[in-house]
C-alpha cells in the first residue's frame, strides 16, 4: 500500500478555486442534503476538485472544499487520504492504480508491479514523459479477472506484464484500446464462456409450468411401480405360502337338531312336548349365573333360595309369613316385642340377628 501524503511544497498550487460552473454543480450537490449535513456532500466536491486540477488533489483544493462545506480541513484530508481514488500527488496523463489485494496477488499483481517498476520508476512518480504514474491500491472490485489494473476510469483486467505492456504501448500512441479483460472472456464469464446455465431453454419460455409436468410424471411412474411391485410380492407370497382354502367361511355353520322329531323318532324317542320345552326353559333361566359344581345336578325351583336372603329384607321371609306392618305416624315403636308376641318365622338355618353392642362407659 502505498504512502497516503500531500505532495511535496515545491508540487503545491498557490490557490484552488473551483470554475464557475463547477462551483454551481457544488451548490446543487450540496443542497441535496439537510440543513447541518452538508458534509455529506465532501466526496463529489473532491472529486470534482481532482478534475479541475488535472487528477490530482492538491492542499489547496482540499482546504477550499472544507470551507465550501464549513468542516475542518482536517476532517477532509482525512476523507481523501483514506481513499486512493484521490491522487495526493501530480499524475501522468494516464493514471495506473494496480490492485495488490490477494487474489490479484496470487494471480501475477506481484509481476505487474516489477513491470511498471521497471518500465516507469517509483509509484507515485510521474514518467519523464509525463504520460503514466503508477500506484499500488486495494481491491478494486474486479477480482473475478485478477489481476486487473485501473486506468484513469477504466478497467483493464487479466493481464500480465506482456498484456500490461502493451496497452500501455497503444495508450501512449493514442491507439485504440478494450476495456475490461484482455484476453477471450466475456465480462466475468468463466474462461472459455459460460458452462452454467446454457440450457437454451431457459430462454425461450419452454419451462413455464414444466416443472409441475415432470412432477405430475414423475409421480405417476412411481405410482406404476409401486402396484407392479405389491402385485409381485403377492405372488410371490402365494407362491412361497399358500393359504387352505375356506369354503365355510363367511357363511352360517349348519347343524342337525338333536331334538327334532325325526331325529328323536330314529333314535327310538318320543317327540319333544311344547310344554317340556317350556319347563326346561324356565329351569335353564333360574339356574343361570348361579356357581354350580361342575357335573351336579340343577336343583329344582322349590328347593331353590328366596332371591335377597343374604341381605336379610323382608323379601327373605318365606311366602307363608306375613311380612311386618308398617308403624303408623306417631305411633310409638315397641321398644322390645312382648313375650308372648310370636315371632317372624325365620329361614331354615337362620339365627336372629343380634343387635349391635352397647358402648361401654369409663
Ligand atoms: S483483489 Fe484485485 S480487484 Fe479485488
Amino acid at each position: 500500500m502505498a504512502n497516503r501524503r500531500l505532495a511535496p511544497a515545491a508540487e503545491q498550487p498557490e490557490s484552488f478555486a473551483f470554475t464557475p460552473e463547477n462551483a454551481a454543480w457544488a451548490k446543487g450537490q450540496i443542497a441535496k442534503y439537510p440543513e447541518g449535513r452538508q458534509a455529506s456532500a465532501v466526496i463529489p466536491l473532491l472529486w470534482r476538485a481532482q478534475e479541475q486540477n488535472g487528477g490530482w488533489l492538491p492542499q489547496k483544493a482540499i482546504e477550499a472544499v472544507a470551507a465550501e462545506l464549513g468542516m475542518p480541513a482536517i476532517r477532509v484530508l482525512e476523507v481523501a487520504t483514506f481513499y486512493t481514488m484521490f491522487a495526493l500527488e501530480p499524475v501522468g496523463r494516464y493514471w495506473i492504480q494496480v490492485c495488490g489485494t490477494v487474489p490479484c496477488d496470487s494471480c501475477g499483481a506481484r509481476e505487474l508491479k516489477d513491470m511498471l517498476h521497471q518500465r516507469l520508476g517509483p509509484s507515485g512518480h510521474v514518467d519523464p514523459t509525463g504520460t503514466f504514474s503508477w500506484l499500488e491500491v486495494e481491491c478494486l472490485g474486479a477480482c473475478c479477472n485478477a489481476p486487473m489494473v485501473q486506468i484513469n476510469q477504466d478497467y483493464y483486467e487479466d493481464l500480465t506484464p506482456e498484456l500490461l505492456g502493451k496497452l500501455m504501448d497503444d495508450l501512449a500512441a493514442g491507439r485504440p484500446v478494450k476495456v475490461g479483460s484482455q484476453i477471450d472472456r466475456n465480462a466475468s464469464e468463466p474462461l472459455g464462456g459460460p458452462n452454467t446455465l446454457t440450457d437454451p431453454t431457459l430462454y425461450d419460455g419452454s419451462r413455464v409450468g414444466a416443472w409441475r409436468k415432470r412432477f405430475e410424471e414423475s409421480r405417476k411412474d412411481e405410482g406404476a411401480q409401486a402396484s407392479k411391485s405389491e402385485a409381485a410380492s403377492s405372488e410371490q407370497q402365494a407362491a412361497t405360502n399358500p393359504k387352505p382354502a375356506r369354503p365355510d367361511a363367511g357363511r352360517a355353520v349348519e347343524t342337525t337338531s338333536s331334538d327334532a322329531p325325526a331325529q328323536r323318532a330314529a333314535a327310538g324317542e318320543a317327540p319333544v312336548k311344547g310344554g317340556d320345552r317350556a319347563e326346561a326353559a324356565d329351569q335353564e333361566h333360574s339356574t343361570a349365573g348361579k356357581s354350580e359344581a361342575p357335573g351336579s345336578q340343577p336343583k329344582a325351583i322349590k328347593d331353590l333360595e328366596p332371591a335377597g336372603a343374604e341381605a336379610g329384607s323382608q323379601s327373605s321371609l318365606p311366602r307363608d309369613v306375613p311380612p311386618p306392618q308398617p308403624v303408623a305416624s306417631g305411633e310409638e315403636e315397641p321398644s322390645e316385642p312382648a313375650p308372648n308376641a310370636e315371632s317372624p318365622k325365620l329361614p331354615k338355618g337362620r339365627s336372629k340377628p343380634k343387635p349391635p353392642a352397647k358402648p361401654e362407659r369409663t
